[in-house]
């Protein structure tokens, strides 16, 4: 199977406008922004994962996991430490190859691929929020968020002026040659999540994305999150503890002992 080529960078011109509802204050749970599912329509599953088993030598982080992921849709996935949470984020995003079971996006398998064209394929699908330390400490904020478009072959220029507008609709105008080491812990945390948005991903994935930081910051940073990548109609999955975190989201799963338990 191959992946096609990368989607061309996004012109200047089409670089994001401030997601309106950022700018008001909505809350969990609020109506999508995006348009509505025409009435009756199936939501074809944009992700989905079937029989998901992993093992690291006798732990068994996932026992069989199924999961899709609508196009649109927020997903928390919840559950205690060590129940296999990040495991499952990492599987359904091509990072680690499951022992058995299958991935497959937009009904493409992402198993069959080989690790060159699975690795193109995060790069030109997907966009990642960590919980911390992830922006590169020596880069500026622009450059950090304009690093994925331009491994994907965008001219620099480009994609620091794409970056420096994605900056702005976060709300960190005047930040943006400011190192990651010269923000609090929530700028930094919409910094990754401008870089994570700027190559227009199918979806997003968030591992404690609010981990590091306060009750407050924590519940600002996911509004940016939900709402920016709502706009960008992009599917996001969270993996979180925090009932606070997955309130955000449009949809729940839990995990208990590499297994979901509820849904
Ligand atoms: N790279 C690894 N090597 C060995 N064990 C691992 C590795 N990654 C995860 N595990 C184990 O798998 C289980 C699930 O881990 P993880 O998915 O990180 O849980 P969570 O994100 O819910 O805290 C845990 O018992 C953990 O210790
Ligand atoms: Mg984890």
């Amino acid at each position: 199977m191959t992946v096609p080529p990368p989607p061309p960078p996004p012109a200047a011109s089409l670089a994001p406008a401030p997601p309106p509802a950022l700018v008001g204050h909505a809350t969990p749970g609020a109506a999508p922004v995006g348009p509505p599912a025409s009435p009756g329509a199936p939501r074809a599953a944009r992700l989905s994962a079937r029989g998901l088993v992993k093992t690291f030598g006798t732990t068994t982080a996932l026992a069989g996991v199924d999961v899709d992921l609508a196009a649109g849709e927020s997903l928390a996935v919840m559950g205690p430490s060590g129940s296999g949470k990040s495991t499952l984020l990492h599987c359904l995003a091509g990072i680690l190859p499951p022992d058995h079971g299958e991935v497959t996006l937009e009904g493409r398998a992402v198993g069959a691929l080989s690790d060159r064209e699975r690795s193109l394929l995060r790069r030109a699908h997907y966009g990642f929020v960590f919980q911390f330390g992830q922006l590169l400490p020596e880069l500026p904020a622009e450059e950090n968020v304009a690093l994925p478009p331009m491994l994907l072959g965008a001219p620099r220029a480009r994609a620091l002026a794409d970056a420096r507008q994605w900056l702005v609709a976060l709300g960190l105008g005047g930040m943006e040659r400011r190192r990651p080491g010269e923000l609090s812990g929530g700028q930094a945390q919409r910094v990754a999540v401008a870089r994570a948005l700027i190559t227009g991903p199918d979806v997003v994935f968030a591992d404690e994305p609010t981990g590091a930081l306060d009750q407050a910051t924590g519940a600002d940073v996911m509004r940016v999150l939900t709402e920016a990548t709502r706009a960008a109609g992009a599917s996001l999955v969270v993996v979180t503890h925090d009932e606070n975190v997955a309130r955000w989201c449009s949809r729940r799963i839990e995990v208990r002992d590499g297994r979901v338990v509820a849904s």
